[in-house]
């Protein structure tokens, strides 16, 4: 049986993880493993980004969705979510807001609704990239075909954030109705990277089924796909959804995947999630002291923030986007790291695959 500090040492050398390895990773007691884990990662974050801390600014433009995944509380049978949709004005007026607090980058992030067409989000696109020349514009909006994610692109969308959810087929049955499927999620991503998006995929850390093996695959795609973005959270169930009597993904687990996700694939921009700052107080810190480079506090409309409710108890719903900028300043100061406000590109183009 291989030693934690082997693994580790051959993740910090060569990038590279077995299962085994992993499966040792995860289950592992020793804390003194784990802080220099976690030390390892951080290093490896900081000799490529030093201490900048980059920020996204999130915008939830839409909560209607034609899907129904298992875990998501926007699906389209849950009735007990209230739908709303912002108009291009006010998706503007959030972009000047954020503009105004230093924020580069604004995701657009949505469920998949028809309403917003092609014609729509181009509209959108190219209503954002006319005043806002120096930002990157990044989509979060579903699958879609490879010729809609074009159009997108040409309309001056830079990136494009699609979590694959799992890697694993039958685990990506047991999360999904059958009308989704794997194959077409990764069909998406890559799409998007040959289009030339800087492309993030991701999962959700102890989602309903997940094992050391399925995990395992997640670590292959990304090893496999090269994305410039990875999103890991746990997973945290949303009460009126199949899932919502399941147990949450836990803070060590995600702790341990960011870990792990930084050593494998260096360059990576990866997020300390709303979802980790969900499930402990000082997650997105920790999350940051064990890989994570990247924050994305929520510059949606107070009124429409509780509404976008993937999963319970989500933090930040009732703070103004300028009270979310200080109060990420000062939790990213205080362990030793700097915001900082330019766009925040990915830092290392590696060939893909191997
Ligand atoms: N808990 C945590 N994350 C969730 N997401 C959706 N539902 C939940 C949940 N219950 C994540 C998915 C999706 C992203 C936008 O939010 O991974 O891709
Ligand atoms: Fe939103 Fe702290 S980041 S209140």
């Amino acid at each position: 049986m291989q030693q934690e500090s082997e693994i580790i040492e051959r993740l910090w050398r060569e990038h590279r993880i077995d299962a085994e390895g992993l499966r040792t990773l995860l289950a592992t007691k020793e804390q003194a493993c784990l802080e220099e884990l976690y030390a390892r990662a951080r290093e490896t974050a900081q000799r490529i980004y030093g201490n900048k801390i980059y920020i996204r600014g999130l915008i939830e433009f839409t909560n209607y969705c034609k899907n129904n995944c298992y875990y998501c509380g926007i699906r389209c049978e849950n009735q007990g979510a209230e739908r709303y949709r912002l108009t291009k004005e006010e998706i503007l007026s959030c972009c000047e807001t954020g503009y105004g607090l230093g924020f580069r980058t604004f995701v657009l992030q949505g469920g998949e609704d028809p309403y917003y067409t092609d014609e729509r989000v181009c509209g959108l696109v190219s209503a954002i990239r006319e005043r806002y020349p120096d930002c990157a514009i990044t989509l979060s909006i579903g699958e879609k075909p490879k010729e809609s994610y074009q159009a997108y692109f040409d309309a001056g969308a830079n990136r494009y954030l699609l979590r694959h959810e799992t890697a694993d087929e039958a685990h990506y049955g047991r999360l999904h109705p059958p009308e989704l499927s794997l194959a077409n999620r990764k069909r998406c991503l890559y799409d998007l990277k040959e289009i030339g998006f800087q492309t993030g995929c991701g999962f959700m850390v102890g989602s309903p089924g997940q094992t050391a093996e399925t995990l395992y695959e997640d670590l292959m795609l990304i090893r496999k796909l090269r994305p410039q973005m990875v999103g890991i959270g746990p997973f945290i169930p949303q009460k009126d959804t199949p899932f919502g009597q399941m147990p949450a993904g836990t803070l060590e687990q995600t702790l341990r995947l960011l870990a792990i996700i930084r050593l494998l694939h260096p360059p990576v921009l990866l997020p300390a999630t709303t979802a980790l700052g969900t499930i402990h107080p000082k997650g997105r810190e920790q999350g940051i002291l064990a890989g994570a480079n990247v924050v994305m506090p929520n510059l949606s409309p107070v009124n429409v923030r509780k509404k976008y409710a993937l999963y319970d108890n989500k933090i930040c719903t009732g703070d103004e986007a300028a009270e979310c900028r200080l109060c990420l300043n000062r939790r990213v100061e205080e362990i030793g790291y700097q915001i900082v406000t330019d766009r925040g590109d990915y830092a290392g183009d590696v060939p893909s695959g191997d």
